[in-house]
């Protein structure tokens, strides 16, 4: 399912180095279903050319105001007329400083004075350029305007240096571009979520784990995001980069055991929703080996197992008592391999929480699709097959009814 599907986007080029990503980019905003539209600043064409825009993106680019093609010569109201968005990226110091103050003497600058769509710029700029008062001005100036700032990032600077300004990476530009358009049903709350497996240490070499990739966790995280709430992320080990990391609003712990996830996810529990979508280990080994422990001849090593905390059910029961505020609205999951309705329900009443999601089929883990059956006290509801980004959208939306 393509997010930017129907999306009318307007690429603005302007001169910074960064510009060697923006094809990059183009590609990955049509990739997602939107079509784009580029308008490229003289500086830019020294950085890129506007046959390589042209070419991914399938339309003509368009560099002059004074371009006659466009039948009544008003390519600055004509282009921002029919777009969703104007997306800078690079966006050069010297450009937001035109912005923040109205100037308008080229196309690209033009455009953006006389658009009646959001603005979304990228800066990217030496860091001492970024740090100058004269363009924190600017950015201070432009947000206040209502314009979104997409970053910068600190890092490795074209110009040798390390430090802020640099502009964010094409897929961070492209997923903030997609968070944009999702429906804001989360702002000002705060959203906690455990994902992926527990490893439970047998010794130092082995463990016990299970398949879970985090995958379905991830997606909430994002979804989360993406809807304006601030999101807390208790992560098994996993490999999957964080959601949205560039926002700022996104905070990751890892850990590794079940107790380890328990610890931290009762240390966060200042929150309006918890999805608890880890799949925690029920037991670990009473006490894990120091040292690796060796074959025994043709025997096996006896283990004795401990019960490990139920985070979702102390989530549930314990953070109204502690603090008297009320607990978080929580989301349990259910993997089953049979009867998940009566398994689903069952968990439903013994953890005493508001709703219950269960994985249909038994192909999900590690898969990018999944189907989702939704238990909450007025009944169950199928969410029909779909990616997992799609799924956590759709189950962030039945969420933020309830709260
Ligand atoms: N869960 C949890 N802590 C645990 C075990 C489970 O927070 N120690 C949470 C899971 O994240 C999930 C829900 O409880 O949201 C159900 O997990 P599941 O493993 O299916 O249920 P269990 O309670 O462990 O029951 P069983 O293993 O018998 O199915």
């Amino acid at each position: 399912m393509q997010s930017l599907l129907n999306k009318k986007i307007v690429l603005g080029i302007s001169g910074g180095i960064a510009a060697y990503k923006t094809p990059e980019l183009a590609r990955l905003l049509i990739q997602e279903g939107a079509s784009v539209q580029v308008v490229m600043t003289e500086a830019a064409q020294q950085f890129v050319t506007s046959v390589t825009m042209q070419a991914l993106t399938g339309n003509p680019v368009f560099t002059s105001q004074w371009d006659n093609s466009i039948s009544n010569n008003m390519a600055h109201i004509e282009l921002s007329r029919s777009a969703d968005i104007i997306l800078i990226a690079p966006t050069s110091a010297d450009l937001m400083a035109k912005l923040s103050l109205g100037l308008a003497d080229d196309l690209l600058s033009t455009l953006c004075l006389a658009r009646d769509c959001p603005l979304l710029i990228a800066p990217a700029m030496n860091k001492q350029m970024w740090e100058h008062a004269a363009t924190q001005r600017s950015a201070d100036r432009l947000h206040h305007d209502g314009v979104t700032l997409l970053g910068p990032a600190s890092g490795f600077q074209a110009c040798g240096e390390v430090g802020m300004g640099r502009m964010l990476e094409p897929a961070e530009i492209s997923e903030q571009v997609i968070a944009f358009f999702q429906k804001k049903s989360l702002v000002g709350k705060k959203v906690l979520i455990t994902a992926g497996p527990t490893f439970e240490a047998i010794d130092p070499v082995r463990g016990i784990t299970n398949h879970s990739s985090g995958k379905m966790g991830f997606a909430i995280a994002r979804a989360a995001l993406e809807a304006g709430a601030q999101v807390r992320l208790i992560a098994g080990p996993c490999d999957l980069p964080t959601p949205l990391e560039a926002t700022g609003k996104i905070i990751r712990t890892n850990v590794v055991s079940a107790k380890e996830m328990h610890a931290a996810t009762l240390a966060a529990t200042d929150c309006d929703v918890f999805f608890a979508v880890a799949a925690v280990a029920d037991w670990g080994i009473a006490k894990p080996a120091k040292e690796k422990i060796k074959r025994q001849g043709d025997g096996a090593p006896n283990m004795e197992f401990v019960a490990n905390p139920d985070i979702l059910l102390d989530v549930a029961k314990t953070v109204k008592t502690k603090s008297g505020k009320p607990s978080p609205y929580c989301v349990g999951f259910a993997a089953e391999s049979t009867d998940l309705e009566k398994h689903a329900d069952e968990k439903l009443k013994r953890k005493g929480i508001p709703m219950i999601v269960g994985n249909i089929g038994p192909d999900t883990f590690g898969s990018d699709f999944n189907q989702l059956l939704v238990m909450d006290a007025s009944g169950s509801k199928k969410i029909a097959k779909a990616e997992k980004l799609h799924l956590a959208r759709q189950l962030i939306q039945l969420v933020a009814k309830k709260i």
